[in-house]
This record gives structure tokens, C-alpha cells and sequence, in this order.
């Protein structure tokens, strides 16, 4: 057996969230909190990793993990060493160095987790720890050691009783040798809460002399854990801070990246400028050369190449090539805009199609509707999709002309080339090449179009 396997600590009630929902399935950075460890873990090269979680949360942990992990259930939450205890019938035969993580610690970096592989297995080391020396919260586990530097044990915040504690800060990842772990798991003593701490780990290396290694992390935020809602904000605004760091390097400017909010799961092209303000978020993807913002939000959707989005909200949309829109505009879900859309400000479409190079420049809104490409809508059209009891489709064909305010009440087709003069209310199909005109509107043979046809 040389295997290595991976331990997140899940179980704990998190009472100091005063959340209804369990702690570590809060989003950040629209990701759940526990996916941060369990990737960091795989990140780092362990494949086979066990999550401990409460009955309380179980359903919902499986149901966001799947079979992609184990699961052990800590039945109390009688402390971090007791839900590590919990593991050791799945993991005890598996590995000979386990890797362990608290699932609101959702920082660590996978090559931290690494680097503290390296060092533990090049000094054989029983236990290994990734601390932190920065300014650090001050309910955070302190490393006690002699003046030679040995660590002597891990003073955790509620045991201190106004001692002093030193700086240095236990960030809560640790790798054990597994055969010294099992050896000690049941062996921890019952702390002042009655719970049974895996940091106690540390003091019984101490004396046992068995070897005890730590790694400094080079940036101090890996370390922070959540147990509030104060320390959740700081988390994610560490990891909104890497996301940006990541796609400014990639070569996406940020005009200014305090108020640039970029969730984990989305992707950005090259060259494209965000402006201030502006969100992007879920798994949306942005092609290169895009201008975003100021005062944009992006959701769960797809923009292309060259597009110019400005103080409009795009929801569950895609957008080919080359589409602008904005400012005040918005996007939601099923709408799909083909390359060279234009749309100004104060538009609205959903559930719809709108075809290459169509323009749609002031006001108005389209919904269940299919619009094909060189479509002009006049200010103020709108489509009249919902009856109060079921949506209708409308379908408007290459080239119509709809004048500003028509109400084209749907079901209803405006056919190939045809006009909709201003004020009109369609409420039967129009042919191809012909006008509409009037209340309820009337069918006319078209002196422009029959011009135009000649
Ligand atoms: C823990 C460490 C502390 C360290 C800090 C880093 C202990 C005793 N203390 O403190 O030294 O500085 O993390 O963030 O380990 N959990 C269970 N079952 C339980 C209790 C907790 O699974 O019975 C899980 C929690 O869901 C959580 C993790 O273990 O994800 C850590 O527990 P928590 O109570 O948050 O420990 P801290 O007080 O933060
Ligand atoms: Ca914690």
C-alpha cells in the first residue's frame, strides 16, 4: 500500500452562520464552499477523497457531490479529531498519508497541499500542518513550539483562557502518516467543550517525538476558514481577487477591478475590457475582444467575439458575434442574437430568436418570438406573447420592417419584407411584401415595396 487519500471535514453544525442552509453549501464566487476542498484535493493529486457530513446535510452534500466522493457520517459533532475517527473504516487499509481539510477552508491552494506532501515525506514526518505567521483572526487554532522552533502542540482559541498565544496560525490542511493516525485517533483526550480536537494530534506527536513539520503558505488568505458570515465575505473577496489576478493575466483588462465580480466557473477571452461595475457570473463564457460594462450583469450565458455589452443585464442569453447592446437593456433566458444585432437601449427580449444583423434600437419587447435577419423594430414594438392565460409565438421574416409602436399580437406572422406602419395593431399574419396599417390592421398592397420590387 503506497496510496495517498483525501479527508474533508464536513460534519459540525456551523451554528455560527445562523444560516438555515449547512455552511459549506453557501456559494462563493457561485460555487458551493465544500467543491473548493474537494478540488483542491484532486488538485493536488489525491483521487480518492472522503467527505464527513452531518445527518443534517448529507442528502445535501450526495446530491452536490454525487459518486464522485466517499461519504462517512458523523452521527455528533463531537469535534474535528472525533469526525476524522469516523473515516478510518473506509480509509484505514487504503492509504499510507492521508491528506486532511476542513470544508470551510476554501482557500488552500492545491500546491500548497503539495508542497506540504514534499516536506512531510522528505522529513517522515507522523503529522504536517499548513500554518500561517500573517494577522489572522483571532478564533484560529496558535501553534505553541520551544525556542528551537519544535512544535509542542496547537492552542485552540477556546482552551487559550486569556494566555498569551503566539501568532502563528494552524490553517487547518494537514497530511498524516496513516498508521500513527489510526494509532492516536482514538486515543485523543475530551477538551473543555466535550469535543475531541484532531489539533490534540499535535501535542501527542510532541511528546510521543514522533516528527511534526509545518509549511508557511506564501499568501496569507489560504489559510482563512469560514465559520461566520464576516469571514465568508473576506473569503470571497480573497477569491474574487485571485479570479481577477488570474484573468488579468491572461490578458483581460479590468478598468477597475474592485468593482469587477467574476465568479469561479466563468471563462473570458483575450483582450476584452470590463468596465466598472460589472458582474459576470454562473458558467458563462466570453469571447475575445468584448467591451463589458460599466453597470453590466452576465449570467449564465455566452457572448461571442467583439461584442459591446453597456449597463444591461444578460440572463441565460447567448449572443453571437459582433452584437452590441446597451445601455439599460436586458437579456433573459431562451434569448439567442445572431451576429451584427443591434439593440439600444430599453429592450427586452426573451425566449427568442433575433436574426443576423437585426436592429432593435429603442424600447420595446420580444418575447416567444423568432425574428429572421435585417429585421428593423421600430421604437416601442412590442410583442403581445402572453394572452392571461398562454404564451404565443410570434414569427417576423427576413427583412419586415415593424414601425415603431405596432402591437403584433401574437400568434401572428409578419412575412418577408412586409411593413407594419406606426401605431398599427396586427393581430392576423401578414403576407410577404405587403403593409399593415391601422386598429385592428388592415392588409394594403405597399407602393414602397411594389417600388422596391422593380
Ligand atoms: C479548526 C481548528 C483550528 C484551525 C481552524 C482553521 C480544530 C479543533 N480546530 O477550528 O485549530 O485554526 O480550524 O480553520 O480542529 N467538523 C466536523 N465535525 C465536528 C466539528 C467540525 O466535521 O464535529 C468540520 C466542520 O464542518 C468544519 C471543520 O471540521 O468544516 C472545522 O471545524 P470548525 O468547528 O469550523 O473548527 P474551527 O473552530 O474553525
Ligand atoms: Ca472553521
Amino acid at each position: 500500500m503506497n496510496g495517498r487519500a483525501g479527508v474533508v471535514l464536513a460534519g459540525g453544525i456551523g451554528s455560527r452562520m445562523r444560516s438555515k442552509l449547512p455552511k459549506v453549501l453557501h456559494k462563493l464566487c457561485g460555487r458551493e464552499m465544500l467543491l473548493y476542498p474537494v478540488e483542491t484535493l484532486r488538485q493536488a493529486g489525491v483521487e480518492y477523497v472522503v467527505v464527513v457530513v452531518s445527518p443534517s446535510n448529507e442528502e445535501s452534500v450526495r446530491s452536490l457531490l454525487g459518486d464522485s466522493v466517499e461519504y462517512v457520517v458523523q452521527h455528533q459533532p463531537l469535534g474535528t479529531g472525533h469526525a476524522l475517527l469516523q473515516t478510518a473504516s473506509v480509509l484505514r487499509d487504503r492509504a499510507d498519508h492521508l491528506a486532511v481539510i476542513g470544508g470551510d477552508t476554501p482557500l488552500v491552494r492545491p500546491s500548497s497541499l503539495k508542497s506540504l506532501l514534499d516536506v512531510h515525506l522528505s522529513r517522515r514526518a507522523s503529522m504536517s500542518i499548513i500554518v500561517s505567521s500573517a494577522d489572522m483572526p483571532t478564533d484560529m487554532g496558535r501553534l505553541a513550539r520551544r525556542p528551537d522552533g519544535r512544535v509542542t502542540g496547537i492552542v485552540e482559541a477556546v482552551e487559550a483562557n486569556g494566555a498569551t498565544v503566539s501568532q502563528e496560525v494552524n490553517g487547518g490542511a494537514y497530511w498524516f502518516q496513516a498508521s500513527w493516525l489510526w494509532a492516536q485517533l482514538a486515543q485523543i483526550p475530551i477538551a473543555g467543550r466535550g469535543e475531541f480536537y484532531l489539533t490534540s494530534l499535535a501535542e501527542m506527536a510532541a511528546q510521543q517525538e514522533v516528527g511534526i513539520e509545518t509549511l508557511e503558505v506564501s499568501e496569507p488568505s489560504e489559510v482563512l476558514g469560514i465559520n461566520d458570515r464576516v469571514q465568508m465575505a473576506n473569503a470571497v473577496a480573497a477569491l474574487h481577487g485571485r479570479i481577477r489576478g488570474e484573468w488579468m493575466r491572461q490578458g483581460v483588462t479590468m478598468v477597475d477591478p474592485t468593482t469587477t465580480f467574476i465568479d469561479a466557473s466563468v471563462h473570458l477571452g483575450q483582450d476584452t475590457i470590463i468596465y466598472p461595475n460589472t458582474m459576470i457570473l454562473g458558467p458563462s463564457r466570453v469571447g475575445s475582444e468584448c467591451t463589458l460594462g460599466p453597470g453590466s450583469v452576465i449570467r449564465d450565458s455566452q457572448i461571442g467575439d467583439r461584442c459591446r455589452v453597456v449597463a444591461s443585464h444578460v440572463e441565460g442569453a447567448v449572443l453571437e458575434e459582433d452584437v452590441e447592446m446597451g445601455p439599460f437593456s436586458h437579456l433573459r433566458t431562451g434569448a439567442y442574437i445572431e451576429r451584427g444585432v443591434h439593440l439600444g437601449n430599453f429592450c427586452e427580449v426573451k425566449n427568442s430568436r433575433l436574426g443576423q444583423g437585426s436592429a432593435m434600437g429603442h424600447f420595446g419587447y420580444v418575447g416567444d418570438a423568432t425574428v429572421g435577419a435585417g429585421v428593423n423594430l421600430g421604437a416601442g414594438a412590442v410583442t403581445c406573447n402572453y394572452d392571461g392565460v398562454e404564451h404565443q409565438n410570434t414569427v417576423i421574416e427576413d427583412g419586415a420592417f415593424i414601425g415603431s409602436d405596432t402591437m403584433l399580437v401574437a400568434p401572428v406572422r409578419v412575412g418577408e419584407g412586409s411593413i407594419t406602419a406606426a401605431g398599427s395593431v396586427v393581430t392576423d399574419d401578414v403576407p410577404p411584401a405587403r403593409l399593415a396599417v391601422g386598429v385592428p390592421a388592415k392588409i394594403r398592397r405597399s407602393k414602397r415595396l411594389t417600388e422596391k420590387k422593380r
